[in-house]
């Protein structure tokens, strides 16, 4: 087989067979293919898509990549929660724990930052010494013994994705919804669960801008899990602004900490309680989504929640005195306030300039060898629906790199107007393999 032919025959909008993408993703692996040609067949891919077999024999390929892990010997559910990335989607740092804290077991491999999002491996080695690159046997050992584990990637486990994913992230590739359903498929497939709840966002700091496209990859993730005979559901929520108030590496953890520890961050929390009573309701463990936000609540003020972050931060070698004193972190060489240029209420914030802008903090990778600065990010103090005053705080911007551009670049990302806006419901509709339900209360 020719790799040169595999993307002309991509590039020119023709059907790949099965052997032809198996021979390109082992190739890639095995080092035959170098980054340059697997970079022109992403932007192939980009712009002419895939057919419904093709994505499921990519999928099936970056799986076989590496090895499948068998979760049988635990006597319990196997279930996990995925988002495509947003600005400030923390969300599986509170629920992961939220939701093992009630016997549930949670296997998650996770991603980088990807693109303008940020991603749950960055934020979690942002916590001093925290391994996430952990062998098939200590993620096996830390999960029958905490109920929770995360890692990333490995040469074990989706290898593909693993390179595939970093090359995605600086060649403009990552926008692609074949690209995207075999890298979260591939993980979730492979890590062993029996059912998963897919975070679908859209919106300005989404990857997926629209509504309709953001439910026609929910349809396609949810068919290639279906066809792996996984239960897998979908919440179609918004990413018009950055979820919570703060955006980073550290950053993100401190605020999980504090709402784990039973601080009230409204948008952070609805979407973190509704995802988890899904899970709970998958689960079989409660009858009701009303039943498993009043689980959440309760599993928050008894500290089992918080307890079992410490418990998994300790499993995975993190330093668990960082965590009890988020004091003691290292702080950045810069903090640049940014106020608002008029009063008003804030009426949009443009998300994903808002992620750039994170990035370029040094929150995130500009190219494959860029090391992330995990103190560098964003804490909005002013969210859209607010009122502000001329000249009154509205974010800080934290970075070691002596550029007050940056706090600018910020400052125009909200537009600020005389009249108070109404937000769009945070969680718009659920999908399952029966179809899309709107959902009217968020
Ligand atoms: N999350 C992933 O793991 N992969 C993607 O492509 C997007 C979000």
């Amino acid at each position: 087989m020719n790799v040169v032919e595999i993307i002309r025959k991509k590039r020119n909008n023709n059907e790949l067979h099965q052997e032809e993408i198996i021979y390109l993703i082992n190739e890639f692996c095995n080092n035959n293919i170098p980054d340059y040609q697997m970079s022109a067949f992403l932007m192939s891919v980009y712009f002419q898509g895939m057919t419904t077999t093709e994505r499921f024999n990519l999928t099936s390929a970056y799986i076989n990549s590496g090895q499948k892990i068998d979760l049988s010997f635990l006597n319990g559910i196997k279930i996990d929660k995925h988002s495509t990335g947003g600005v400030g989607d923390k969300v599986s740092l509170i629920l992961g724990p939220l939701v093992a804290s009630c016997g549930l077991y949670i296997p998650m491999i996770s991603g980088r930052g990807l693109g303008f999002t940020g991603g749950t491996l960055d934020k979690l080695e942002s916590i001093p010494n925290f391994r996430t690159d952990l062998s098939i046997a200590e993620f096996k050992k830390i999960l029958s013994t905490t109920g929770i584990a995360m890692m990333g990637q490995s040469a074990e486990i989706v290898p593909a994705d693993k390179r595939i994913y970093a090359l995605r992230d600086v060649t403009a590739t990552v926008e692609s919804l074949p690209l995207i359903v075999a890298s979260i498929m591939s993980k979730k497939i492979a890590e062993g669960i029996d059912s998963l709840l897919l975070d679908i966002k859209y919106g300005n700091g989404a990857i997926m801008q629209e509504y309709s496209k953001a439910v026609e990859l929910a349809n396609a993730l949810i068919e290639v899990g279906t066809r792996y005979d996984k239960k897998v559901i979908a919440l179609i929520t918004s990413m018009e602004q950055p979820l919570g108030n703060m955006i980073g590496n550290w950053l993100e953890v401190v605020e999980s900490v504090l709402c784990l520890k039973g601080k009230q961050v409204p948008d952070l929390l609805e979407v973190t309680f509704r995802e988890s009573a899904e899970m709970f309701l998958l689960a079989g463990k409660v009858n009701s989504i009303s039943e498993g936000i009043d689980l959440c609540k309760k599993q928050i003020q008894n500290g089992s929640a918080y307890n079992k972050f410490l418990e998994m931060v300790k499993a995975q070698g993190g330093d668990v005195s960082m965590i009890n004193d988020l004091s003691q972190y290292p702080k950045s060489k810069y903090t640049f306030p940014v106020t608002s240029l008029q009063g008003g209420f804030i009426t949009s914030i443009n998300t994903r300039e808002v992620g750039i802008i994170s990035n370029e903090a040094g929150a995130g990778r500009g190219n494959l060898t860029d090391v992330i600065d995990p103190k560098a990010g964003i804490i909005l103090s002013k969210k859209v629906g607010e009122k502000v005053k001329k000249g009154e705080f509205i974010a800080t911007l934290f970075t070691d790199k002596n550029n007050p551009q940056l706090a600018t670049n910020l400052q125009k990302t909200f537009s600020i107007g005389a009249e108070k806006i109404n937000l769009q419901p945070l969680i718009r509709a659920k999908v399952t393999i029966s179809g899309v339900e709107e959902l009217t209360i968020s």
